[in-house]
């Protein structure tokens, strides 16, 4: 519950929740005390906003000619004389929600054609996948709500959701035996008391695993989904930062967002995505946040409102100059065959591992199922340390990989070069050998 502000002034995230409440009571039940509390304030940016075009605007800090035009030191300027976009906008502050001409792209771009896709929203530009997902944990978590993950999972997960904001991870168990096992998420999600509100984190591909569900699965999972939605209202992440990145004809490349959309009132997706392996632009801390709901809608902009608060609490407003950087390569014609050739290379890779792992000898490593994104996952013996091997492979073999605690290692096949691939197996391969003797 919101605390008035006096006997006859509301709380003023009320009007905003009470949008929220007309159109999903189960989204108002997932908001975090945080959530609930959180509206963009009426104050610099918004003011600054309204006075944009008017002859005097004397609003915003930002240091300009008096016309709108950054007063730029010429030295930092000719470092972005070569960028295609718009300089001055490079170089001045971001809208808080970001360029509207890249979340149009951006949402155009994803937008699946079938008019049965989930609704959505246009895009909220944030700081990186990591920081779109440390917003959705300050709208949607508290202290000890349950967080449902498939193991293994990205570790930054703990500190994103458990860390700073006290959620209770519960891992679910779904490449049991070996294989993907999409009913292995509701036993978790089951034993939470009913009409609980829950969180559950996808990431597909997968990141350790390097797994996306075949199509079959994948209406398994939807089916599990809504059968888990039935009993309370849950908030489904996808974690898309590996789109588009499959390398098998069978299995499907969309997103579980644009199905999961529609199928229950009390299931609510998000979808976070980016450029940072979309665009292969890591360095440029561009992603997006979207939920189901289409613009300009009263819980579209409340949730915006609420968006955009956090984040002007804690990055201020996104960079602008990757935006810049960002719009005018996607505006590039040529810029989608690009994609798809890093995606080919990057497939070459997946072959060359998947053949130099049905090579290797099963007592030793055993890859658990990976078809797309940038990595695998080996389970070692019982009895072995996936630490103890991941230093002695750096000690005496001259190799570095991941240790997934206990007994897995992670291999970033996306980079190591095609030709290098047999000889990383056969490190990998004596090292777990040596550790084993
Ligand atoms: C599953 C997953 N989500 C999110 C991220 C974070 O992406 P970003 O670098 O854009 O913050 C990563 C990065 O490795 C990831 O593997």
């Amino acid at each position: 519950m919101l605390a008035a502000m006096s006997a006859t002034t509301p709380h003023p995230a009320q009007a905003i929740n009470d949008d929220i409440a007309r159109a999903s009571p189960a989204l108002l039940a997932l908001l975090s005390e945080l959530g609930r509390e959180a509206v963009y304030p009426p104050d610099i940016p918004h003011q600054a906003a309204q006075a944009r075009g008017k002859r005097f605007n004397a609003t915003i800090g930002q240091i300009t000619d008096g016309h709108g035009r950054v007063l730029a030191l010429p030295s930092l300027e000719r470092q972005v004389s070569g960028l295609e976009g718009d300089h001055n906008a490079a170089l001045l502050y971001s809208p808080i929600e970001g360029r509207e001409s890249l979340r149009r792209r951006w949402r155009g771009r994803h937008r699946p054609s079938s008019p049965a896709a989930s609704p959505s929203s246009l895009p909220l530009v944030v700081a990186g996948l990591t920081h779109g997902l440390a917003l959705v944990a300050d709208l949607f978590c508290d202290r000890g709500r349950a967080v449902v993950v498939p193991v293994p999972f990205w570790g930054n997960y703990r500190q994103i959701f458990a860390l700073r904001r006290g959620g209770r991870i519960v891992p679910a168990d779904i490449y049991r035996a070996g294989r993907f096992d999409p009913a292995a998420l509701r036993a978790p999600l089951d034993a939470l008391p009913e009409g609980e509100p829950a969180l559950v984190l996808l990431n597909l591909p997968s990141n350790p695993v390097g797994y996306s569900p075949t199509a079959s699965e994948s209406d398994h999972l939807v089916e599990a989904l809504a059968g888990a939605a039935a009993r309370r209202p849950l908030l489904v992440v996808c974690d898309d930062a590996y789109a588009g990145l499959v390398y098998e004809d069978d299995i499907p490349r969309e997103s579980l967002f644009w199905r999961l959309g529609s199928i229950d009132e009390r299931l609510l997706a998000v979808k976070i995505d980016g450029c940072t392996k979309e665009l292969v632009f890591f360095g440029g801390r561009v992603a997006f946040l979207t939920f189901p709901f289409e613009p300009d809608l009263p819980v579209t902009r409340a949730l915006e409102s609420k968006t955009k608060c956090l984040l002007r609490a804690s990055v201020g407003s996104p960079v602008a100059v990757s935006q810049e950087i960002a719009l005018a390569t996607l505006e590039h014609a040529g810029v989608e065959a690009e994609i798809e050739q890093v995606r080919q290379v990057l497939a070459r890779r997946y072959r060359a591992l998947r053949e130099a792992l049905e090579r290797a000898d099963p007592r030793l490593l055993r890859p658990l199922p990976f078809n797309s994104g940038c990595f695998a996952l080996l389970e070692l013996p019982e009895g072995l340390d996936a630490e103890a091997v991941r230093l002695r492979l750096l000690a005496e073999f001259d190799t570095g990989v991941v240790a997934s605690p206990p007994r897995h290692l992670r291999i970033a096949y996306c980079s190591v070069a095609e030709e290098a691939i047999p000889e990383l197996v056969s490190r990998i391969e004596a090292g777990i050998a040596a550790e084993s003797s």
